[in-house]
C-alpha cells in the first residue's frame, strides 16, 4: 500500500497545493483540519478514496494524536500572520508544532516536513519569526530526521501578497511604501513549493536539513509595487512611510481586529517587524537545486493571470503598461 501522509494546514494556500502534489505522487493524504466539512475541494484532489479528511487543531494534543496515528509521514504547515483570540502565534505556531512533533516521535514516525519562513529567528522583534524559530527547534529536538523548508514570500492565484496590494491599489490614490519600499523578496511559486515538499519527502539526504526557498528574482516592495499597479493598469501616487508610523498603525488595526471578530487586518505591526529584513535566501543555506529542483515558475508569467481581475475593466481591460 501507498505511505500515508498526514498533512495539518492541506486547506491552507499553500496546504492544497502541497496536498494536490501528494495525490499526484500517488500518496494517501489524511488531511488534519479544523473544519473537515469544508474540505470537499481536497478529495477531489486524489481519486475516490486516496484523501481522508479528519478533524484536529493543532492547538489540541488529542485531537493531533489521533491524526498521526498510522501515518508514515507528516507535514506541518500550520501557521498564522495575524494574533486572534486563542489563536496566539505562541499557542498555534510553536506549541501547535511542538504536539505534532511529539505525536510523531511517539509513533515513530521518522518522515517529517516543517514548514517554517525565511527570518525565523528567536532574536527577531517579530512575535511570528520567533515562534517560527522556536517551532523549527522543538521539531528538531523531538524528530531530529525533519526537514525545514523556509520559503520567502509565495505567490499563485490565491495569494495573500499580489492580490492583497492589488486589492489595495485599487482603493488608495497613493500607495505607501513601507520603510522606503527597499526591502527585497524573492517571490516563490506555491506549486514550486509543493514540488520542494514532495522531493523532500522522498529523498533520505533531505533529512535533517534546512533549507531556503525563494525564486529565480530579487525584487524591491518598491519593485513588487510598481509592477502590480502596471499589471492592473492603475498607476498611482506613492509615498514613503517610516517603518515605525506603518507600525503604530498596523499595530492600532490589529488591535481593533482582535475585538472585532470578522475585521481581518490588511497588515498587523508584527508584519511591518518583519519587513525591515530582507526575505531572501541566504548565501550558504540549501535551496531548490539541492533538492533537484530547476525550473521555477516566475512571477511574470503567472501572476498577470489572476491580477487581471483588478484592473478596471478587468479581463476586458488592455494592459496599457508593460510591467516595470
Ligand atoms: N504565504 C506565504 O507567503 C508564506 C511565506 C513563507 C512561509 N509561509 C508558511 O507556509 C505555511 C502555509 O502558509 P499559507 O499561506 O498556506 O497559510 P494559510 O493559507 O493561512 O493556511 C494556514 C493553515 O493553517 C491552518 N490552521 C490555522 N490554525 C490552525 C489550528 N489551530 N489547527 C489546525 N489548523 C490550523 C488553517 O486551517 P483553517 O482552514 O482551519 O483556518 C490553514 O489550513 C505557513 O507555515 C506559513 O508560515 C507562507
Amino acid at each position: 500500500m501507498s505511505e500515508l501522509v498526514t498533512v495539518f494546514g492541506g486547506s491552507g494556500f499553500v496546504g492544497k497545493y502541497v496536498v494536490r502534489a501528494l495525490c499526484k505522487a500517488g500518496k494517501r493524504v489524511r488531511v488534519a483540519m479544523r473544519r473537515p466539512h469544508l474540505g470537499n475541494d481536497l478529495r477531489v484532489m486524489g481519486v475516490v478514496g486516496q484523501v481522508q479528511l479528519v478533524q484536529a487543531n493543532i492547538r489540541n494534543a488529542e485531537s493531533v494524536e489521533r491524526a498521526v496515528d498510522g501515518a508514515d509521514a507528516v507535514i506541518n504547515l500550520v501557521a498564522i500572520l495575524n494574533e486572534k483570540r486563542k489563536q496566539t502565534f505562541d499557542g498555534t505556531v510553536h506549541h501547535g508544532a511542538r504536539l505534532v512533533s511529539e505525536a510523531a516521535k511517539a509513533k515513530g514516525i521518522k518522515k517529517f516536513i516543517q514548514i517554517s519562513a525565511i527570518g525565523a529567528d528567536k532574536n527577531s522583534k517579530s512575535d511570528y519569526a520567533v515562534a517560527k524559530a522556536m517551532a523549527e527547534d522543538v521539531v528538531l529536538k523531538n524528530v531530529p530526521t525533519a526537514t525545514i523548508l523556509r520559503p520567502s514570500v509565495i505567490f499563485g492565484p490565491e495569494d495573500n501578497f499580489y492580490n492583497k496590494f492589488a486589492a489595495i491599489s485599487r482603493l488608495t490614490p497613493i500607495m505607501p511604501l513601507i520603510g522606503g519600499g527597499q526591502t527585497k523578496f524573492q517571490p516563490v511559486y506555491a506549486g514550486d513549493v509543493a514540488t520542494a515538499v514532495l522531493a523532500a519527502l522522498e529523498n533520505p539526504a533531505a533529512q535533517g536539513k534546512t533549507y531556503e526557498l525563494g525564486g529565480s528574482e530579487t525584487y524591491t516592495f518598491e519593485q513588487i509595487i510598481k509592477y502590480i499597479q502596471a499589471t492592473i493598469a492603475r498607476p498611482r501616487g506613492y509615498m514613503k512611510v517610516p517603518f515605525g508610523l506603518m507600525k503604530f498603525g498596523g499595530g492600532v488595526v490589529n488591535l481593533l481586529t482582535k475585538f472585532i471578530p470578522f475585521l481581518d487586518a490588511p497588515f498587523t505591526g508584527d508584519q511591518i517587524e518583519l519587513m525591515k529584513t530582507d526575505n531572501v535566501v541566504s548565501e550558504k543555506a540549501l535551496g531548490f537545486k539541492d533538492l533537484g529542483i530547476n525550473e521555477l515558475v516566475s512571477v511574470e508569467s503567472l501572476a498577470p493571470t489572476y491580477l487581471y481581475r483588478f484592473r478596471p475593466h478587468g479581463q476586458f481591460e488592455e494592459i496599457s503598461k508593460k510591467p516595470a
